[in-house]
């Protein structure tokens, strides 16, 4: 599985930690920055890349990460075909896919701490999407939205 992280001045640190985890767990992963430490840098910057490049299929899932998870999140949203969620606990990151089919998960590097990051990030990388008939309504509904 090939995996796509990004993260702003916020995230910084926890991708950087991310990054090694999935790499241990072996992970194939694609960095979209930033890749040093910038306090001016803004999220869209790496985020959107990395959103684009889920929706484009160049990765299998994405993991954004800025200060509170919340600025990645919108962000991430706005590129169709994208479903992200700001994840603060475990029943979400994994329920998020099996039911609503999240291909990015947004964390907070300000807010999670790495050994709780690193179990969503585990709950959403061994989650599948049930496929199930009132889950794919629902998402047709939201992807509606994106005509
Ligand atoms: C950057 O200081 C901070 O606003 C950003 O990382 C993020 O938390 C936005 O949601």
């Amino acid at each position: 599985m090939k995996i796509g992280i990004a993260a702003d001045h916020g995230g910084y640190d926890l991708k950087k930690t991310i990054h090694s985890f999935l790499v241990a767990s072996g992970y194939e992963v694609v960095d979209f920055g930033a890749y040093e430490l910038n306090l001016q840098d803004d999220y869209p910057d790496f985020v959107v890349p990395l959103a684009q490049a889920v929706t484009a299929k160049e990765v299998d899932r994405g993991i954004a990460v800025c200060g509170s998870g919340v600025g990645a999140s919108v962000a991430a949203n706005k590129i169709p075909g994208v479903r992200a969620a700001l994840v603060n606990d475990h029943f979400s990151a994994h329920q998020g896919v099996e039911d609503d089919n999240l291909n990015l998960l947004c964390l907070g590097g300000r807010v999670t701490g790495f050994m709780a990051a690193q179990e969503y990030v585990q709950a959403f990388l061994n989650a599948s999407f049930t496929g199930a008939e009132r889950h794919m309504r629902r998402l047709q509904k939201v992807h509606l939205l994106e005509k």
